[in-house]
């Protein structure tokens, strides 16, 4: 049977924005599908950015859901109270959780989309036995921890072994890129298995971030539909 056609979501990271206007920021990429929120605490990753306080205001304000991407140590103790924030979607790195399995399991009975992240160079064989307790797969395509870096080709491989995992075991799980995503290099993640983006500079770079997000969008959908075996 071949799997259903895969749907392309582009999520805006808002690392690229304005951190003094974020309410505003957020209004200018409306047509997204989700805003992905980096959240750095310079251990994990040696970038700070924002935490609990500040996302809980950005779930109150922003037009679309919350994606949140937590660079941050102790993912078992920190990552359940963003999804009680009400987040849609919180994705934690397996470098920095105890329990992966525990906690994504917590993810889901808290109400958020479970979402499990891999650094660059962290295989992902090991982890396709837990797919189903996984809404989503973060495939990091630069070091974590700024924006602006150039997308890495090494992570392709991993990209389509871990569609072809997850199209072979039925079970729905995203898998998501973020890093040096452009409208080139957003062709070649879509072509190897990934179906959401997240883009930073890529959007927020541009005069206009909502047409930056279309653009992106069309090449998104273009190289996932002519995906074999899928036919969008
Ligand atoms: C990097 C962050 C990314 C970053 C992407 O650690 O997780 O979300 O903002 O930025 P660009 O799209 O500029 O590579
Ligand atoms: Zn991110």
């Amino acid at each position: 049977m071949s799997p259903s056609p895969l749907t392309c979501c582009i999520n805006p990271s808002i690392l690229s924005a304005d951190f003094a206007n974020l309410e505003s920021e957020l209004a200018r990429i409306s047509n997204a599908d989700a805003v992905h929120v980096d959240v750095m605490d310079n251990s994990f990753v040696p970038n700070l950015t924002i935490g609990l306080p500040v996302v809980e205001r950005l779930q109150k304000v922003s037009p679309v859901p919350l994606d949140a991407h937590l660079m941050i140590s102790d993912a078992d103790r920190w990552a359940p109270l963003y999804a009680d924030a009400g987040l849609s979607s919180v994705t934690f790195h397996v470098e920095a959780a105890m329990a992966p399995i525990k906690l994504a399991r917590e993810l889901r009975a808290r109400g958020a989309k479970a979402g499990m992240a891999l650094r660059p160079a962290t295989p992902v064989e090991s982890y396709l036995d837990m797919l189903s307790e996984l809404d989503m797969l973060l495939l990091m395509t630069v070091e974590p921890g700024f924006g602006g870096q150039a997308f890495l080709d090494v992570v392709l491989p991993k990209i389509r072994r871990a569609r072809e995992a997850v199209d072979g075991s039925g079970v729905s799980v995203a898998i998501q890129v973020d890093g040096g995503i452009t409208e080139e290099t957003i062709l070649r993640a879509a072509e190897a298995g990934a179906n959401v983006f997240v883009a930073g500079s890529a959007v927020y770079g541009k005069p206009s971030p909502s047409e930056a997000i279309e653009a992106l969008r069309t090449n998104g959908q273009l190289a996932l539909a002519s995906n074999n075996p899928r036919k969008a």
